[in-house]
């Protein structure tokens, strides 16, 4: 019997070995914690859907950043949900509102050792729980809309933001948001757009931590719709030319396909959204003892990053952190 000639398992042998040839590796320098502030809470929530998630008062938050300084993670983003709603989300630009409070305080215990980046949308503050201002037939009025998040991405930058995140999909979001951050001086205010973001199943939990399912329809006439590709790369395309300067894929693992695209096609850095679905599934798997969850939350975040994403908004971010 001839012996084979090429071995590939000689590079596999043992775990020093498979780690000197690792092609792909996780630091927490690349994870960001997406976490959830309210208003008029007393004490933090849990949320049902999201095990180990929580809606936070401003005292919790602060602690839960504190815990996540000490584990290493120095970024987290921030999902604001306001004591009352109306139709044109006025929380998110109040200057007294829940997340320009929260950025505040997280910026004078943390100054430039965390960066905190702000979702700039309208689901979270509006009553009818839409991404955009609702017209009498009860469409999207996309133009109107981005007046709204222009003054938002204001109210987060004066209280300190340090990167602006819109995720609503409406056009011409991004050149809105820059061109108001520019006149107002935020000229060095980065934006990281939620480029390719899908109307996607996956978002369910979060909807329950943000309290902001919509109370009609649904948000296809805004997200992507799953079929599509190539459109990913004209969503991503305008975006860096309004003037992104890091474009985000979300959901992730549904859209390997999609992040490998826009790495290898643009050179600004791609972040990728592991979503509350994703993290829901891997819990509830884990939870009845069907999958092995620290295993497969490093497989799923490893594969992300494989796919070319180099930050990752993730759920696990406090949790894996120690693992490596
Ligand atoms: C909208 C927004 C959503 C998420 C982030 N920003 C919800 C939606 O589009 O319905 C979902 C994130 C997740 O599922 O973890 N502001």
């Amino acid at each position: 019997m001839a012996f084979p000639t090429h071995r590939p398992r000689r590079l596999r042998s043992t775990p020093a070995l498979r780690k000197l040839v690792a092609e792909t590796t996780l630091t927490r320098d690349d994870l960001i914690a997406p976490l959830f502030v309210k208003e008029g809470l007393n004490d933090s929530e849990p949320i049902v859907s999201m095990p180990g998630i929580e809606q936070h008062t401003l005292s919790t938050l602060r602690k839960e950043v504190n815990d996540l300084v000490n584990v290493g993670i120095n970024s987290v983003i921030l999902f604001g949900i306001p004591a009352h709603k109306d139709g044109v989300g006025s929380g998110g630009d109040a200057p007294d509102g829940i997340v320009q409070q929260a950025i505040a305080e997280l910026k004078s215990d943390h100054g430039d050792n965390l960066v905190v980046i702000t979702d700039d949308c309208l689901d979270e503050y509006t009553d009818h729980g839409h991404c955009g201002i609702i017209r009498e037939d009860g469409s999207v009025d996309n133009d109107a809309t981005l007046e709204r998040y222009a003054s938002i991405a204001l109210a987060q930058a004066r209280a300190g933001s340090d990167m602006i995140a819109p995720s609503g999909m409406m056009d011409g979001q991004v050149g809105a948001i820059r061109h108001a951050l520019d006149e107002n001086g935020f000229t060095q205010l980065p934006i990281m757009a939620y480029s390719a973001k899908y109307a996607s199943g996956e978002y369910g939990p979060f909807r329950d931590a943000a309290e902001c399912a919509p109370s009609f329809g649904d948000r296809r006439s805004y997200q992507m719709d799953k079929a599509n590709a190539r459109e990913a790369l004209i969503e991503t395309e305008l975006d860096i030319s309004e003037g992104a300067d890091i474009v985000m894929v979300k959901p992730a693992l549904a859209y390997l396909d999609i992040i490998k695209a826009i790495h290898d096609l643009f050179p600004e850095p791609v972040a990728a959204y592991h979503v509350s679905g994703e993290y829901a599934m891997l819990k509830a798997a884990a939870a009845n003892g069907w999958i092995d969850g620290q295993a497969v939350a490093l497989e799923h975040l490893t594969s992300i990053k494989r796919a070319g994403a180099s930050l990752i908004l993730t759920y696990l971010a406090k949790e894996v952190a120690p693992l490596f």
